[in-house]
Formats: structure tokens, C-alpha cells, sequence
């Protein structure tokens, strides 16, 4: 596919669904873990302008920093810690409209509002997260977890 994404206005879920072939065609043919976060986070970034996107893979019993767009973040997060920690002990993606009141958030950016934490589950483990953080109050919601799931789950990892 060219490299140049094609970035479009209109809400959404338009966005998502102009987004997702892009992607595919973006680990098409490609098998390198590094190489697929790195391009879906970029990919993300640039279509929605988030704060901050960016995967924590699991790692001898800890989050590690993955690769991410935005501002330099906290490396390593224990399971049960955190947005990202309690969505991987739960294996389930949690919705925070406002981090200030998500007890024991991590607040690796003061900028950062409200978060979205996808887990990669695979063979019912989960292997990674992904992160999502605005500046913005109450910025994600039931389509952005439909649509983040979709994504993540397009990654062989
Ligand atoms: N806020 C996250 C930590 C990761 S940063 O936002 C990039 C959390 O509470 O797990």
C-alpha cells in the first residue's frame, strides 16, 4: 500500500471504519511484532490526534513500554496497578472518563484526562495492552472499545 495514510473527517466510527483496511494493508506481509504496534500506533495517532497511544506487552510478570506516539511514559506497570494493570487482571478493557477519579491511575502524563485500555488476550492470556489517553475529559466510549478490540485482534502476536 502507498505509505502515506489517508486521514478523513466525520465521526467516529467513519473514522474507525476508513482506518481499519488502512491497517490491514499495513501488516500485510509483514510478521515483525515491533514493526505491526509500531505502525498501528502511528496509525491511530494520526488519524485521532490522541494525547497518547501506545502498547505495554507482558514480561516476566510486568507491563513493559511497547511501542507508543506521544510524550515519554512510564516503563514497566504491575499487574493490578494502574488503568493498564487492572485491565489486564481483569481481561477486560476499561473506559475511564476522568483518570483523577480511577483509583490508583498512574499518571505518567499530567495532560491526560480520560484513557482507553484494550487488552490483547491470546490463548486467554493477555500479552498486552493497548493505551489510549486525551487531554480531553470523557473522549472514549462503547465505539472505541468495539473498534480498538477489532484492531489490536488484527495483530498476530
Ligand atoms: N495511565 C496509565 C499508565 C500509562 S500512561 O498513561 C502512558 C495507567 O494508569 O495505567
Amino acid at each position: 500500500m502507498a505509505e502515506d495514510l489517508a486521514i478523513i473527517t466525520g465521526n467516529k466510527e467513519t473514522q474507525y471504519q476508513s482506518l481499519i483496511p488502512q491497517i490491514k494493508g499495513l501488516l500485510e506481509g509483514e510478521t515483525d511484532l515491533v514493526a505491526n504496534m509500531a505502525n498501528v500506533v502511528a496509525a491511530l495517532k494520526e488519524q485521532f490526534g490522541w494525547l497518547w497511544v501506545g502498547f505495554y506487552v507482558v514480561k516476566n510478570e510486568e507491563l513493559v513500554l511497547a511501542p507508543f506516539q506521544g510524550p515519554v511514559a512510564c516503563t514497566r506497570i504491575k499487574k493490578g496497578r494502574g488503568v493498564c494493570g487492572s485491565s489486564w487482571a481483569s481481561s477486560t478493557t476499561l473506559i475511564v472518563p476522568d483518570v483523577e477519579k480511577f483509583p490508583g491511575h498512574i499518571a505518567c502524563s499530567s495532560l491526560s484526562k480520560s484513557e482507553i485500555v484494550v487488552p490483547v488476550i491470546r490463548n486467554n492470556e493477555v500479552v498486552a495492552v493497548l493505551d489510549v489517553d486525551d487531554e480531553k475529559y470523557d473522549q472514549f466510549d462503547i465505539t472505541d472499545k468495539e473498534y480498538l478490540e477489532e484492531i489490536v485482534n488484527l495483530i498476530n502476536f
